[in-house]
């Protein structure tokens, strides 16, 4: 009897928005911060914001468009935009992003896994194809997180940045550079108030007073936030190592969401991956949320930073609280410009 069909990613793109704010820059200024105390407790110096009128869906068509040239597909059976950002609560991004790259009637829906959404949406594109209901897919992480952050809010403002990255997955085989050879997600809906929008849901639909503007934005507990972050992509990753059977010592690439730079740090330390095998771009990107994977795994072939067929490890954790890893070989993709 014939396997089934492996996942392998074929191709990469992204898209930054092009206005760069740093530290140092005006909309910080009124905050009770310093440069210093972003770049020491973060890792982060500069982040990208969209302008107004850009919208998640303008972003996730640039990068969509961009990993579909580098594969070189021109269709696909599945279009997934993972964000927590959708251009409206209803209807989904997707369709729209899949119109606009002329894709067709293609299927095409949103996934909300907050800043895991794009090790969530590997998991589901691999199992389209390995359940044989697509050869190809593109998968989409898209954000403009600068949307639902209050400005007056030191600990989620100078953090949360806007930003898309996307992926093509095709049916190949295992021993193909980019084979998508095992991930594991989790979820623990007791710590919903880790990072939460309280208002504009169903619970609570409209802020009743003017004064509850800020309910429309994103709260976190930070340092609640940040042990949470440190145990589940730890623990996802030492049991997805184990699954297929790779000392944590031997991985050539590991990129985690780059929500914290400490947290990366600490991942890393714990799950004992080699400080050469770690990738980011915390420093100059931030916190994009379910855009931060595939945008560290664009620059990283564009520099050329890692050879075909690497050991890579993939992990992340979000709001929800949600959490997830994947492993695959590093795909074998030319650089486009
Ligand atoms: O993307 C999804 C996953 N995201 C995460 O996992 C994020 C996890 N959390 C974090 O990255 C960090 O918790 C933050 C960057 C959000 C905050 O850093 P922290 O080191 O945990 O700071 P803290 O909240 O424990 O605050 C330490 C101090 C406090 O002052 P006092 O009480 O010691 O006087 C805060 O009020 O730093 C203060 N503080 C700030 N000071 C200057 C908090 N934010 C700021 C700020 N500038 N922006």
């Amino acid at each position: 009897m014939a396997l089934p069909p492996v996942a392998v990613l074929t191709g990469v793109g992204s898209c930054l928005p092009e206005r760069v704010v740093r530290n140092t820059d005006e909309p910080f200024a009124r905050l009770d911060t310093s440069d210093e105390w972003i770049r020491s407790r973060t890792g982060i110096e500069s982040r990208r914001w969209v302008e107004e009128g850009t919208s998640t869906g303008d972003l996730a068509v640039r990068a969509g468009a961009a990993a579909l040239r580098s594969a070189a597909a021109e269709s696909v059976d599945l279009v997934v935009v993972c964000t927590t950002t959708p251009d409206h609560h209803s209807p989904a991004t997707a369709p729209w992003v899949a119109a606009r790259l002329g894709l067709g009637p293609v299927p095409a829906f949103d996934l909300a896994a907050a800043c895991s959404g794009f090790t969530y949406a590997l998991a589901a594109g691999r199992a389209w194809i390995t359940a044989g209901m697509a050869r190809t897919v593109l998968l989409i992480g898209a954000e403009t997180l600068s949307t639902i952050t209050d400005p007056d809010d030191r600990g989620t403002a100078v953090v949360f940045a806007d930003g898309a990255g996307a992926v093509v997955l095709r049916a190949g085989e295992a021993d193909e550079p980019g084979a998508v050879l095992a991930t594991r997600l989790g979820s623990d809906g007791t710590q919903v108030d880790l990072a939460v929008i309280a208002a504009g849901g169903s619970r609570r639909p409209v802020p009743e007073r003017p004064d509850e503007r800020g309910e429309r934005c994103l709260r976190m507990r930070g340092p609640q936030m940040f042990s949470h972050a440190v145990r589940r992509m730890t623990e996802v990753s030492r049991g997805l190592l184990e699954g297929v059977g790779w000392p944590a010592g031997d991985v050539e690439a590991f990129i985690g969401h780059q929500a914290n730079q400490r947290i990366l740090d600490k991942v890393a330390e714990l799950v004992g991956v080699p400080a050469a095998a770690c990738l980011g771009n915390i420093r100059t990107v931030g916190n994009t949320s379910s855009a931060s994977i595939p945008l560290v795994m664009d620059e990283a072939v564009r520099d050329k930073a890692v050879p075909a067929g690497a050991r890579t490890l993939l992990t992340a954790f979000g709001g929800g609280a949600v959490w997830g890893a994947a492993a695959l070989t590093w795909p074998d993709i030319p650089p486009t410009i």
